[in-house]
Parts: C-alpha cells; sequence; structure tokens
C-alpha cells in the first residue's frame, strides 16, 4: 500500500506538500468550491473523493489527497487527488488538481504534481492519466499539464456536450 506520509514530505521554497489528515477535508472542501471553473457537479465529485481519500479502506485505497501548505502550518492552499487506475497494471489517474486562486503562478501546482509522481512511482506506477475538458475554460489547465510532462493520446469528440470534447492526457513518469 501506498505510504503517504513517507513519500508526500516534500518543501519546495515556501510549499509544503504532505499527506491529506481528516481536519483538512473542511478546508479542501472550501478550496473546491472555489475554484471557478469547475461546476457545481464537478466539485460535489470532488469533494467525495476527498472525503472517502480521509476514510477508511477501500476508499482510502482507491484515493489519495495531497495537500499543499504556503506557508509551512498554514491551511491547505492547493491539493491534488489521484488512485491507481482499475484493472492496470501500473495506470494511475490524476482526478484533481487545484491551486487556490490567490497562490496560483507561483509553482504551488508543480510542486504537487511531482510530489504525485513521487508517490505515484513510490508505489510501482509508471504513467498518469489525465482525462480533462476540451472547452477554452480548461485552456490554462491545459498548458499546466504540458508543462508537466503530458501528451495528449486521445480525444472522444461531444464526449461532455456537443461543444466539448473529452481530452485524455498520458504523463510517461521515469526513474
Ligand atoms: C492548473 C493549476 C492547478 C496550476 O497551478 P499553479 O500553481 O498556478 O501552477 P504553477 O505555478 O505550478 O505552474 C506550473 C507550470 O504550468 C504553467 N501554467 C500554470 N498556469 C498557467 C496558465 N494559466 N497559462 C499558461 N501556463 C500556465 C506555468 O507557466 C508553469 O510552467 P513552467 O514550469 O514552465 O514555469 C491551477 O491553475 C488551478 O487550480 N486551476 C483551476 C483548477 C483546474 O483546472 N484543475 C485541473 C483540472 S482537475
Amino acid at each position: 500500500m501506498l505510504d503517504l506520509a513517507a513519500a508526500g514530505a516534500a518543501p519546495a521554497r515556501h510549499i509544503v506538500v504532505r499527506a491529506l489528515r481528516p481536519d483538512d477535508v473542511a478546508p479542501v472542501e472550501t478550496l473546491i468550491r472555489s475554484v471557478e471553473n469547475f461546476s457545481p457537479a464537478e466539485r460535489d465529485c470532488a469533494v467525495e473523493l476527498v472525503v472517502l481519500a480521509a476514510g477508511p479502506p477501500p476508499g482510502a485505497d482507491d484515493y489519495k489527497v495531497l495537500v499543499a501548505e504556503a506557508p509551512a502550518g498554514g491551511p491547505p492552499v492547493g491539493y491534488a487527488c489521484f488512485g491507481p487506475t482499475p484493472m492496470t497494471r501500473s495506470t494511475w489517474d490524476l482526478y484533481w488538481i487545484a491551486v487556490s486562486p490567490t497562490v496560483r503562478g507561483s509553482g504551488c501546482g508543480r510542486t504537487l504534481h511531482a510530489e504525485v509522481e513521487r508517490a505515484v512511482r513510490a508505489a510501482g506506477g509508471r504513467r498518469l492519466r489525465v482525462e480533462t475538458s476540451s472547452k477554452q475554460d480548461y485552456d490554462a489547465t491545459y498548458r499546466f499539464y504540458e508543462r508537466a510532462g503530458y501528451r495528449l493520446a486521445g480525444r472522444v469528440e461531444r464526449f461532455y456536450a456537443d461543444d466539448d470534447d473529452l481530452l485524455i492526457l498520458i504523463c510517461e513518469l521515469r526513474g
């Protein structure tokens, strides 16, 4: 089983990434509900996975959450939710990653993603999959994923809506 306490504790400048604690659920929910490009249904789904990750197995085995503090000891300003993709040998899903609008552009997302990669590799994972929207609202997110090493691996036209395709992105983990 993935030991997030061991895998997720790496500071980069003033950003500290650590494993989820039960008392993070409420502040992470507040963070999720502040993300402007998530729909109400997406927010509910993202919160649900954080609750599962904070609870007992099997939820906690299926969903892992790392949170970012900046400064250390402060409330979570970012979080990432990920887990092993069922029925695959070494593929993991990055389900959600979000950073508070007030600290975006300062490396928090990059630091969180690096820690997700480290945790996934430590658990034997070899690649990360992201499913995202083709809508313009997600352009910045797409750039972020490109910078993190993802490539477009598939596209399903009109998946979410007539004007909204599903984009499947893959990041091969090295090392
Ligand atoms: C996507 C998100 C997590 C990025 O977090 P962040 O802390 O602002 O990102 P960082 O400052 O660590 O930037 C990392 C890299 O992505 C790039 N990037 C981040 N935001 C970008 C933007 N709006 N436009 C272009 N590039 C961007 C940065 O330039 C940086 O590139 P570099 O490594 O060459 O310097 C954040 O914008 C966010 O929470 N967005 C809303 C939620 C969301 O859409 N999540 C993804 C779907 S679940």
